[in-house]
């Protein structure tokens, strides 16, 4: 593992867009597996101004996301597939039909998560964007998701519907379900950059990168893959020896 730690959020962000532009860079038809959450944000942001200064260029670059909720559609302004097109996707020149999420209002979801797998299948990711949950969940996959994990649908816990009605008027609308690209398949990109920051992460980053290696913490699943680079700032590397 490499592990990169710096001042602040910014940093964190600028440092994080700066490992995928290179793969951007490196191969014009680079997939990117990307996730939503409130800490890639920043690093979007870099990405766009890169963008707009030429530096890359997104027309050949497929994506493909971690998870999205059940039972609330693209329109929705708390899906991430909203989330992806005003944090990223509508202010870069990328093909939107180059870009994959699952769908979170199909009507058979076991059908949709059949499709995803075949999607991820299909593609090899040259990179897979992973922010972490203060459990250490990675995508939706909490605490005891089987490591051989495919994309599936998954029950939130409490913790994280809790932690995501920061975003919602109302903790009753956030969705209890979702769909995520399983463990198995987060392993299969050929380079995973996992970005943290903020006191809160401390214990889950410090159990990621010196804990063992166990489901009880899906994130410490990391250590068995051989190119993860992970971005924090102070706060996050606070707890690590
Ligand atoms: C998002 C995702 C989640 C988040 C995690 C951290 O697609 O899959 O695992 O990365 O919940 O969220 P933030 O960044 O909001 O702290």
């Amino acid at each position: 593992m490499k592990i990169i730690i710096k001042d602040d959020y910014k940093q964190v962000s600028e440092a994080a867009a700066e490992v995928v532009a290179q793969k951007i860079k490196n191969n014009p038809h680079a997939v990117l597996g990307l996730a939503t959450g409130s800490t890639p944000i920043g690093a979007y942001g870099e990405l766009i101004n890169m963008c707009e200064r030429g530096e890359i260029s997104f027309k050949g670059v497929s994506t493909i996301n971690l998870d999205e909720y059940v039972g609330i559609d693209g329109e929705h302004n708390q899906s991430y597939r909203y989330f992806m097109n005003t944090n990223l996707f509508d202010h870069v020149d990328i093909d939107k039909n180059n870009t994959d999420l699952p769908n979170g209002v199909a009507k058979d979801l076991e059908e949709e998560c059949k499709r995803y797998s075949a999607v991820i299948e299909s593609k090899t990711r040259d990179i897979q964007v992973l922010g972490l949950g203060r459990n250490g969940h990675i995508g939706f996959n909490e605490p005891n998701t089987p490591f051989d994990s495919k994309t599936h649908i998954v029950n939130l816990t409490e913790d994280t519907i809790e932690a995501n009605s920061r975003l919602f008027d109302d903790i009753a609308d956030v969705p209890k379900r979702a769909i995520t690209m399983g463990i198995a398949e987060i392993m299969q990109a050929k380079s995973i950059l996992l970005i943290a920051t903020g006191k809160g992460k401390a214990k889950a980053v410090l159990d990621t990168i010196e804990g063992k290696v166990t489901e009880n913490v899906p994130s410490s699943v990391l250590q068995n893959h051989d190119d993860v680079t992970i971005i924090l700032d102070r706060e996050a590397a606070s707890e690590l020896h």
